[in-house]
């Protein structure tokens, strides 16, 4: 099991090029739960955090509740503490010469989701800029710091002072996305990526799992199929959002709205293409595909969950697939459909919030996601990947619940290994290895139901 979270992190640094974006100051929720609105305080920095006493012990302790080794391990392992230095790395100086940002360490522009980049008056006291840092995930510190480490306070007291409950996987899915899909004011774009900013891949649970957590795992072994997901929802949510505002913006078509190996794949001779054996469904042969990562798995796990509203966003989606995936589609019917679908995305995110996860719900999202295995491979690099993500995430945690499955879980693996070298990925290869996936399920008695 480890081995599959080992390959993400290598292959999800190799893969091609990657967005949210508001201030980290203006992360709101859209959620009903959160119309009282915290009291906003100010930022005090990562140093008032990292005291040995605090959350700087080298050691996790078991003093309270929480490791207090936060500090220690954001430092030394979380790709978020050197998000600040990657600024003045070749790949960043090299995308400021094209890009025509002189110094993109100090460029307000990468800042926004490189760094704790607030503005002088949300700072409680002047301190360093560093990376991505303890208040850009947890929120402004000001009026909790001195309290909640008072016996007797609960985190609930802290939230109504500004902290983000990041327990509620809503709430930690948007945060995520603010920068790792991108918002109104702070976006990863094609222009970036092709001057050299990676890629904006996520899902929410394989990146907690390799960010990596500083926190204690949940004692519920269903805990992290919900955080897949709720987190599967609000990224369709956020992503649709996206493309109803690329749609009406001044650069549509906006290419990240696309498949990226539509454009970006190795070609092969027409008695090989497996692109020309598949054909071009619902869109012109050689017109670029709607990215449709953003919804591929989710559409399974949206069935299983309310199966009447799950017809309507599929028909949603399909006509949004059409109108989108040609170069010249009406923007504006994009971007009012786009908005649409949100809504319904969001309307199915707080379902699936409430619904119940057990491992009955685990075995049959494993086989049904594995049967999809044709249409899923036919989709592009990236759809597979979120299959395999899902299979990764929803299989450990029935495996926590079941015991250990080894064909299974080697099947699984098997699909991270095709997608290596993700230009040259072949849809066949894949769908075969998702069979093999089926295959397994059924031998271990798994969604025989
Ligand atoms: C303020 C913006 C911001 C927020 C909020 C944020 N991230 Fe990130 N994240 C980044 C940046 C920038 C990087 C790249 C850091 C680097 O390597 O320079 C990154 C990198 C990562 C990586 C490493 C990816 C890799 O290729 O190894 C993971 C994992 C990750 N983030 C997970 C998360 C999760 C989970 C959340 C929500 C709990 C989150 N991030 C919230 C900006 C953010
Ligand atoms: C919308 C938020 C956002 C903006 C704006 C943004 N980045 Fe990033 N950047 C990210 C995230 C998220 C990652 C991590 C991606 C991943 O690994 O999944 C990242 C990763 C990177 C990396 C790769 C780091 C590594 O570990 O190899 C570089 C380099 C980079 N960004 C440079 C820049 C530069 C230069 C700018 C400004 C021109 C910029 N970024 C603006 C969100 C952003
Ligand atoms: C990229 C986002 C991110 C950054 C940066 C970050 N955290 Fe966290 N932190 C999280 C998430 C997500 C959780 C899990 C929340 C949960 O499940 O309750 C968490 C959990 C915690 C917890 C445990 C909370 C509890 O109630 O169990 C503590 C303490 C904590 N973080 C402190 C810190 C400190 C100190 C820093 C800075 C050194 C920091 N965090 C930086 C995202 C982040
Ligand atoms: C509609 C077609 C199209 C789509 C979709 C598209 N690109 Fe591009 N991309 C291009 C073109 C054209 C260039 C310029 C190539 C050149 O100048 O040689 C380019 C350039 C690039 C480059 C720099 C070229 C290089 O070899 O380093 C990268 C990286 C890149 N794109 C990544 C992506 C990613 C990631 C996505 C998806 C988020 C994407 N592209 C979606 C057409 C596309």
């Amino acid at each position: 099991m480890a081995e599959s979270r080992r390959w993400r992190r290598v292959a999800l640094q190799i893969t091609l090029a990657s967005t949210l974006a508001y201030g980290v100051a203006g992360a709101q929720s859209t959620d009903k739960k959160r119309t009282n609105a915290p009291v906003a305080g100010k930022y005090v920095g990562p140093g008032s955090c990292g005291a040995t006493a605090c959350h700087g012990s080298v050691q996790p302790r078991s003093l309270t509740r929480v490791l207090q080794n936060e500090y220690s391990t954001w430092v030394t392992k979380d790709a978020h503490f050197k998000a600040l230095h990657s600024l003045d790395n070749a790949v960043s100086q090299r995308m400021g010469r094209l890009l025509g940002i002189e110094n993109p360490a100090t460029s307000p522009k990468c800042l926004a989701c490189h760094a704790l980049a607030v503005p002088a008056e949300l700072k409680l006291r002047e301190f360093d800029v560093e990376g991505v840092s303890c208040e850009s995930c947890h929120g402004p510190a000001s009026a909790w710091l001195d309290s909640h480490v008072l016996k007797g306070w609960t985190p609930q007291k802290s939230f109504a002072l500004g902290m983000l409950d990041l327990n509620d996987a809503t709430l930690r899915s948007e945060k995520c996305l603010s920068c790792h899909l991108g918002t109104a004011e702070n976006e990863v774009d094609h222009k970036m990526i092709a001057a050299g900013h990676p890629d904006l891949v996520f899902e929410l649970d394989s990146y907690s799992a390799i960010q990596p957590p500083h926190w204690k795992p949940a004692a519920d072994p269903n805990h992290d199929v919900r955080l897949w997901a709720v987190g599967q929802a609000i990224q369709l949510r956020e992503a649709l959002k996206r493309l109803a505002r690329h749609a009406q913006g001044a650069s549509w078509p906006e290419f990240t709205e696309y498949s990226c190996f539509g454009c970006h794949h190795s070609l092969t001779k027409p008695e090989t293409s497996w692109r020309q054996e598949r054909g071009y469904p619902h869109r012109a042969a050689g017109s670029p595909p709607w990215d449709s990562a953003h919804y591929i798995v989710f559409r399974i796990l949206a069935r299983d969950v309310d199966a009447s509203a799950s017809q309507q966003l599929e028909a949603q989606l399909e006509t949004l697939y059409q109108l989108t995936s040609s170069l010249n589609g009406p923007p504006k019917s994009i971007a009012e459909k786009a908005a649409a679908a949100s809504d319904l995305a969001n309307r199915f995110a707080v379902e699936i919030a409430q619904a119940s996860f057990d491992r009955g719900r685990a075995g049959r999202l494993l086989k049904s996601i594995s049967d999809q295995g044709d249409t899923i491979s036919n989709e592009d690099t990236r759809s597979a990947e979120q299959a395999a993500m899902a299979l990764d995430t929803i299989f450990l945690s029935y495996e926590k619940q079941a015991g250990s499955q080894p064909e299974v879980r080697a099947a699984i693996d098997g699909l991270f290994r095709e997608l290596n070298n993700p230009s040259s990925y072949d849809a066949p290869r894949f769908s075969a290895q998702m069979r093999k996936v089926s295959a397994a399920l059924r031998d271990a008695g798994i969604a025989s139901q």
